[in-house]
């Protein structure tokens, strides 16, 4: 069998067992931990997202997304990414759930806390909580309104599964973040997704 077949095959199983893990109500910390379990046992096989299928975005781009599986709703939304040292990505929130698994390489995740009550429009005060180093075996879930920001270091490109409760293109209600300036405005969706 070929690499895209089993992977397809692979895929297929792993986003009936999420979508039955998440249920039908907006999934819990707890249910969105056990969808990054089963979604680290999709990242573990490497071959089935090298290089030969997904390859590496240009310098100049430093982002190549790739859409592995949605639902037909657009719900249940997988993507590889394929990012170069030197890509950051600002914080922001998603709006709807998020696991990342990593299968190639370390994307560090750098978690905020929001510390301002939200009232004043385009105001948001954030503080750093914590950064994770999220390499092979490991990854991250997050909730709707948890914020991170991602930063690729080191030499050579790396490759990650995100996964998200609806997809990148429907989600209009995202915020990024200016840690510097204490502000907050929608976030754009950044590079085009590559299906
Ligand atoms: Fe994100």
């Amino acid at each position: 069998m070929s690499y895209a077949s089993e992977r397809q095959q692979a895929v297929t199983a792993a986003l009936a067992d999420i979508r039955e893990i998440a249920g039908a109500a907006s999934p819990t910390r707890e249910r969105v931990e056990h969808i990054l379990t089963r979604l680290l046992e999709l990242a573990r096989t490497e071959a089935w997202w090298a290089d030969r299928e997904f390859p590496a975005p240009l310098a100049e781009e430093r982002q190549a997304r790739y859409l592995i599986s949605e639902q037909p709703d657009q719900s249940f939304a997988l993507y590889l990414n394929v990012m170069l040292p030197g890509k950051t990505i600002t914080p922001h929130n998603h709006t709807t759930w998020a696991a990342i698994a990593a299968v190639e390489g370390v994307e560090f995740n750098h978690l905020y806390r929001r510390i301002d009550d939200g009232s004043q429009s385009g105001v948001a005060v954030l503080e750093h909580a914590r950064t994770l180093e999220v390499g092979p075996g490991q990854g991250v879930a997050l909730l709707p309104d948890d914020i991170h920001a991602v930063e690729i270091r080191g030499e050579t490109p790396i490759r990650h599964l995100h996964l998200y409760g609806r997809s990148l293109e429907t989600l209009t209600g995202r915020l990024a973040f200016d840690l510097e300036h204490g502000r907050c405005a929608p976030m754009a969706i950044g590079v085009a997704t590559r299906r």
